[in-house]
């Protein structure tokens, strides 16, 4: 079903409120999401990104509703990710001269994908292209927010910057606006958007949205490529991505661990309680890893100035959840950030030093020289756990 979002705008997106992983199974999406598209009807026709495979005849069936397909001018394909290019094989099988305005390396990735040399009209940040009546659409290239082909569109009249992935949310709500869902899942779902998807990239956010603020761009909504849309606190929401953007921490220390005989447990327990004896202010979480979704963890991890990481030894490594864990922060990289690690073991401690060098390799900076126990702690060991989290909380 579409709704009249703006005066020359239809939102024709799906909203999926059976999602629950998403990017394969990385990351969790427990309140669904929306694969958003976007009907601009003027005196030309454009269509706005579509929606992923599982929904592609209902699309074109709700489509027909709106408009003969045949009566689309352009399709701006502002990302080339299945989930939101899905449709164009086959509206393009049927009108294969439909031009599609996307950046370089937009037409790149839909090449290959999907294996057809559709007909791509290729726009830089600045280009514009007119619908007629007045409205005109800008293109922002955004790479690496968050494919290198990504685009960003503003529609002069309506003031509407579609945003694609930037203020996206996994976030299934019937209302479609930000403002009418409740604020709490919002913020929450926003963040881990962000913390997720953006954070890998945010020295390159940061850029984009200087440029953004500097284009001068008058903007009355922000639609992006998932999630509710905005048309409220505008100016709040750009300011909180420009925070996140820039080495972002709260006064907050997250304890990350695995345990087989909960002795790691006990050290991670320790060691919070020794945080907070030392920084009562400083808010303190435990996770264990092998129990929790890693993309929660990891918009927690988001919200740090620093996290205390601890592994049993196994076998000759550490435990499958911080394995992946300390993987998925190599790849975020995540700058600002001071990591101390912790390890129990029986009969050989070199899991500390493991710890050790993934921390670094993430690129953090690592606290001290770790803390190793062994077998199970005993009121000693404690201590020394307790003095360990002091110290750490005593370092920032
Ligand atoms: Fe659903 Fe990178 O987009």
């Amino acid at each position: 079903m579409a709704v009249q979002i703006s005066k020359h705008v239809k939102y024709v997106g799906k909203i999926d409120w059976e999602l629950r992983k998403f990017h394969g199974d990385q990351m969790s999406t427990d309140r669904g999401s929306s694969y958003n598209s976007y009907l601009v009807q003027s005196e030309k026709t454009a269509l706005i990104d579509s929606v992923w495979k599982p929904y592609i005849g209902e699309f074109l069936n709700n489509l027909k509703n709106e408009t003969n397909p045949g009566n689309i001018d352009y399709v701006i394909a502002n990302h080339a990710e299945p989930d939101h290019s899905g449709v164009y094989p086959h509206l393009l099988a049927a009108h294969p001269d439909l031009p599609v305005y996307c950046s370089a390396n937009g037409a790149k990735s839909l090449k290959g994908y999907y294996h057809k040399d559709w007909n791509f009209k290729i726009v830089k940040t600045g280009d514009k292209l007119s619908l007629g009546g007045g409205l005109e659409l800008t293109f922002i290239e955004a790479p690496m927010m968050h494919w290198p082909d990504t685009l960003m569109c503003h529609l002069s009249g309506d003031d509407i910057l579609f945003s694609n992935d930037v203020f996206g949310q996994h976030l299934a709500s019937e209302f479609l606006f930000a403002e009418m869902v409740n604020k709490y899942e919002l913020d929450y779902e926003n963040m881990k958007y962000y913390a997720n998807i953006i954070w890998p990239f945010a020295k390159k956010a940061k850029a984009k949205l200087e440029e953004l603020r500097s284009m001068k761009l008058p903007i009355q909504m922000i639609a992006p490529a998932h999630g509710v849309i905005w048309r409220e606190g505008l100016e709040e929401l750009i300011a909180k991505y420009e925070a996140w953007s820039d080495e972002y921490a709260e006064d907050k220390i997250t304890v990350l661990y695995d345990t087989m005989y909960e002795s790691t447990r006990k050290m991670a327990e320790a060691i919070a309680s020794g945080i907070r004896k030392q920084s009562p202010s400083t808010e303190v979480k435990l996770f264990h890893c092998g129990k929790t979704n890693q993309s929660d963890v990891i918009t927690e991890v988001f919200r740090s100035k620093g996290l205390m990481i601890g592994s049993p030894a196994y076998n000759n490594g550490v435990l499958n959840s911080i394995g992946a864990l300390m993987e998925e922060l190599k790849g975020i990289s995540p700058a600002g950030k001071k990591a101390g690690v912790f390890t129990s073991y029986g009969w050989s401690p070199r899991s500390l030093k493991q710890l050790t060098g993934m921390a670094e390799e993430s690129g953090m900076e690592v606290f001290g020289k770790g803390l190793k126990v062994q077998w199970n702690p005993d009121e000693e060991a404690i201590k020394e756990c307790i003095e360990f989290g002091e110290d750490f909380a005593a370092s920032f």
